[in-house]
């Protein structure tokens, strides 16, 4: 418990003019002793501190939560999203929930240290349901998803009909609701060279049917990159306190 919330629960005094500390939700007048209102800000130090220290221990102690939430009509994204599922699961002390996107609730995402969005292509960018399910989280659920880490994948019928797209369209959600976006790390063991993508994407139209190994392999990646990030921004915003951004620059 914070001291301003113990004050507020009549846990500890407040001052009170010349008289001292009375105890919150006392008459406005002296009804105590200085005395009594420095005992009890010393026994709330004490008391909130212990709650604090317990809450904090409660929140490291907790697995990191990664939510994969997706759209599939026919099934090919949701065959992706199992293998974002997989690459996330292989990290210890983390939890990961798979859900269709319009089953997703306020509890979801707000537990959600990371989040992973997955759709079709449909004429060149993300169906028009997905784009309203996930506007209405921020729009009329009112989520706050800042310093979530996010990662995107998408499938399409063609080779350039607009699944990287339909993947920085999603990327490019996360951004604007404050979240931090990352995409699926390669190396290549020969010479140790790192690169990543954008996210992961799979073909499957006619010319090369289904969700392929090469492709699930890159799902996989993704959903290891998320929760990986996440378990450590975890850390680091445990032992630093988020700060507010400096403001925008007023135009000249
Ligand atoms: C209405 C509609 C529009 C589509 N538009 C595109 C498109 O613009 N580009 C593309 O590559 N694939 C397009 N596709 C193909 C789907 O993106 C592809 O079949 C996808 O893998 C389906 O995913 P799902 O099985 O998870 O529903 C379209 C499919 C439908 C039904």
């Amino acid at each position: 418990m914070r001291i301003s919330e113990a004050l507020d629960s009549g846990r500890i005094g407040v001052p009170y003019g010349q008289h001292g500390w009375r105890p919150a939700g006392c008459p406005p007048k002296p009804c105590g002793r200085g005395w009594r209102g420095v005992a009890g800000l010393v026994v709330a130090l004490i008391f909130g501190g212990t709650l604090n220290f317990r809450a904090a221990e409660t929140e490291a102690s907790r697995p990191t939560q990664v939510l994969v939430a997706y759209d599939s009509l026919s099934g090919h994204t949701e065959k992706a999203a199992a293998a974002v599922v997989e690459g996330a699961r292989q990290l210890t002390g983390v939890q990961v929930t798979l859900k269709r996107v319009e089953a997703v609730v306020r509890e979801d995402l707000e537990a959600a240290d990371g989040l992973v969005l997955g759709c079709p292509t449909y004429y060149g960018t993300m169906p028009g349901r997905m784009k309203t399910v996930i506007d209405d989280w921020s729009w009329k659920m009112k989520v706050d998803l800042t310093d979530k880490v996010g990662g995107a994948f998408a499938t399409g019928g063609g080779q350039t009909g607009g699944k990287e797209f339909t993947v920085i369209s999603l990327l490019m959600f996360m951004v604007n609701n404050r979240m931090v976006v990352a995409g699926p790390l390669y190396r290549n063991e020969k010479t140790g060279s790192v690169w990543a993508e954008a996210g992961a994407t799979a073909m499957t139209g006619p010319a090369d049917p289904g969700v392929g190994e090469v492709e699930l392999d890159s799902a996989r990646r993704l959903g290891h990159r998320v929760a990986e990030l996440a378990v450590k921004l975890r850390r680091g915003v445990s032992s630093a306190s988020r700060t507010n951004p400096p403001s925008a620059r007023a135009p000249e």
